[in-house]
């Protein structure tokens, strides 16, 4: 690391949410946009050009091994995580890696193992985490504001065009709405309520085997629940309602982006407008640069043991649902 509190990001993979990553990233103090990685030398070129990034790269590798790299930004599919994520930590690279971190818990596991040993820092992108309305209503509830919170409702819902060989539906890319949106509502009950010790799920599944839609319902300890409906094939209402036993937080469309809350309680509805810097991708970057400025290997705000537990409950319900990937019958 070097010793002036400034870092140098890599980015790998510069596809669609690279580029989201890219603008939040000029919003961050103390950020270098050093360098960019491609399989293709020229779309690095490009991408790095477009970011004033002084760096390209025609291979992971390359930039996985550049001695003035920081932490890399992990942004391939979700298939390729654990593959990139070994290949920047055996390196001593800090790794923030896209949503969802890998395609199953053994993935995972072996990148928090892999981070240990290799004595790097490791954190899923999980963004929403560490936006300032999700903040605020884990704040809200924790003020007792709307007494003792019983249930969350939470969608996520949009319609893509079918394609087999597309992200959101090739197997072999880890596709499904479960892995890819699903990680939003699912991470936001575990944030509120913790582990679920019940989990009852059922999907519809696109020809090619994957989750075109997938409806949860969690039960947790105390006989809390949550309601989560994800889909691919539909434009859904994108909101998230907690409720408690003296009021209620809505987070309107979008609810997992920078945006507004309400807050009704039996003194009525109050808005609640959030102030935000950047485009919201910024946030998790400060939060990489706030640990390993701290000297500390993992967030406890998104901590290894969040993203395993993540997995493992998305694990439970494909294992419900029978969607399997050709990628859980290798690397054991
Ligand atoms: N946080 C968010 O809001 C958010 C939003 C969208 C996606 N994501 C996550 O980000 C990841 C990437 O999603 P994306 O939508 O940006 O995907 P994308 O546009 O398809 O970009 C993925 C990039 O990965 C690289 N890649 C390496 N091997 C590949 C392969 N075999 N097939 C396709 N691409 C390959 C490609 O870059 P090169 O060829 O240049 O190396 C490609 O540009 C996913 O895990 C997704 O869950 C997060």
């Amino acid at each position: 690391m070097n010793m002036h509190q400034t870092y140098r990001w890599g980015m790998l993979a510069p596809g669609k949410i690279a580029h989201k990553f890219a603008s939040g990233l000029q919003y961050v103090p103390g950020a270098e946009l050093y360098a960019i990685a491609s399989r293709d030398e020229v779309k690095a070129k490009n991408f790095a050009d477009q970011y004033h990034a002084p760096v390209s790269y025609g291979s992971y590798e390359a930039l996985a091994t550049d001695p003035l790299v920081d932490i890399i930004y992990i942004a391939t599919p979700h298939t390729f995580h654990m593959e990139n994520t070994l290949l920047c930590l055996e390196h001593g690279k800090a790794v923030l890696c896209e949503k969802p971190l890998a395609i199953n818990s053994y993935q995972v596991e072996t990148m928090i193992q892999s981070a240990k040993e290799n004595d790097s820092f490791l954190m899923e992108a999980v963004w929403s985490r560490f936006l300032p309305n999700i903040h605020r209503a884990k704040e809200l509830v924790e003020s007792g504001k709307i007494g003792v919170i019983n249930h969350l409702e939470a969608d996520f819902g949009f319609k893509a065009d079918y394609d087999p060989h597309s992200r959101l539906f090739d197997p072999a890319l880890g596709g499904g709405a479960l892995l890819d949106i699903g990680i939003y509502p699912l991470f936001f009950a575990l944030y509120l309520f913790g582990v679920p010790n019940k989990v009852e799920s059922e999907a519809k599944l696109a020809p090619t085997g994957v989750d075109e839609s997938c409806r949860v319902k969690l039960t947790f300890a105390g006989g809390e629940t949550a309601n989560i409906y994800i889909t691919v094939t539909e434009f859904t209402a994108v909101e998230a309602r907690i409720e408690g036993d003296q009021g209620a937080i809505h987070l309107p469309n979008r609810w997992y982006q920078p945006g507004n809350l309400a807050i009704t309680t039996e003194h009525g509805t109050e808005d609640i407008v959030m102030d935000f810097v950047g485009n919201g991708y910024n946030y998790q970057a400060v939060e990489v640069m706030n640990c390993l400025k701290e000297g500390r290997r993992e967030s406890t705000r998104w901590s290894h043991n969040d993203s395993l537990q993540l997995m493992r409950l998305m694990d439970e319900i494909r294992e419900q649902c029978g969607i399997e990937y050709p990628a859980d019958h290798i690397d054991r």
